[in-house]
């Protein structure tokens, strides 16, 4: 093959992008423009490497043909941006132990001693291993409550490596060194340079594939708080109405949404009172 006629098969034509998008926008409601062309081609360039695939053209056909093949979540989990971090936004982290927490042990949040959180797009899981650190440190005084995150994404890759719990030493800057020791086991041997989440912290939250946009979410209870960052970013006004509407649907009266900070519910129709940026209330 010469060089022009692999350019030609390594490049992605209008009409492979255009279903490309389509089949993402479907799955995900990620809003693809034209924009993000090139990240696109770059993303599905490595499934083809992954799969053997010799061109963009055979890829989006065998998607065509078995469009529900193990192969879609691959591609969803090589388009989605994962990017996260420990105490991410640290307004929200504040929020919760001032606000939040004392709500809840006081009784304002719901009858119940139980604290339920969701992390709707955890991603690696830097964001709930975070809020979990916060809730450990803050129920110490308050024996007498429980806790639970329960999180989740869409993509299975960042959910087996938010389960695994263990992170590079370097993602720990992030954390006060007293709580990283606190929470963290360094790695040793072949694991130096790693840390692991420790076991009393790590069972406090429970991970699942959950699509925003699948037909019904699976929770039995509702919950005190819905942390939903940086994912409506990728979504257009109309579907991040819809999302922020049926979240309104698995939250206690008075219960808080966070959104990310780059992210706002100016303009869009919903059932929340603001509280601050990126802090939103359900009315009791
Ligand atoms: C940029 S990360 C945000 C991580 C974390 N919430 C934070 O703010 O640091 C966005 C995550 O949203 C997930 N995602 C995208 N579309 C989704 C959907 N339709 N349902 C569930 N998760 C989705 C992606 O897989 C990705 O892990």
């Amino acid at each position: 093959m010469n060089g022009s006629q692999s350019t030609a098969l390594l490049r992605l034509s209008d009409k492979d992008y255009e279903f490309i998008r389509k089949l993402i926008y479907n799955e995900t409601r990620i809003n693809l423009g034209e924009g993000k062309r090139e990240l696109v081609s770059a993303r599905v360039g490595k499934r083809l490497r992954a799969t053997g695939c010799p061109s963009y053209e055979d890829y989006c056909e065998a998607l065509r043909k078995n469009p529900s093949s193990n192969e879609f979540y691959n591609l969803i989990d090589a388009i989605s941006t994962n990017h996260t971090f420990f105490f991410r936004e640290i307004n929200h982290f504040n929020f919760l132990e001032q606000v939040v927490l004392p709500q809840f042990s006081s009784g304002k949040l719901g009858n119940t001693s139980k604290l339920n959180i969701w992390s709707c797009a955890c991603s690696t899981g830097e964001e709930p291993y975070s809020v979990a650190i916060s809730l450990a440190e803050y129920f110490q005084k308050f024996p007498q409550h429980d806790w639970q995150i329960d999180c989740s994404d869409i993509s299975t890759r960042v959910l087996k490596f938010a389960s695994d719990a263990v992170y590079d030493i370097d993602k720990l800057k992030q954390v006060k060194p007293e709580l990283a020791r606190k929470y963290f086991q360094k790695g040793e041997r072949q694991m130096e340079g790693y840390c692991r989440v420790r076991p009393e912290l790590a069972k406090k939250i429970a991970f699942r594939r959950i699509n925003l946009f699948e037909a019904s979410f699976p929770w039995k209870s509702k919950f005190q708080l819905i942390i939903c960052r940086n994912v409506m970013i990728y979504f257009d006004r109309k579907t991040q109405e819809e999302l922020v509407t049926r979240l309104s649907k698995h939250l206690v009266p008075g219960g808080y949404l966070f959104i990310g900070h780059a992210e706002s519910l100016a303009g869009i129709t919903h059932p929340y009172n603001t509280i601050k940026p990126a802090i939103y209330q359900l009315p009791e």
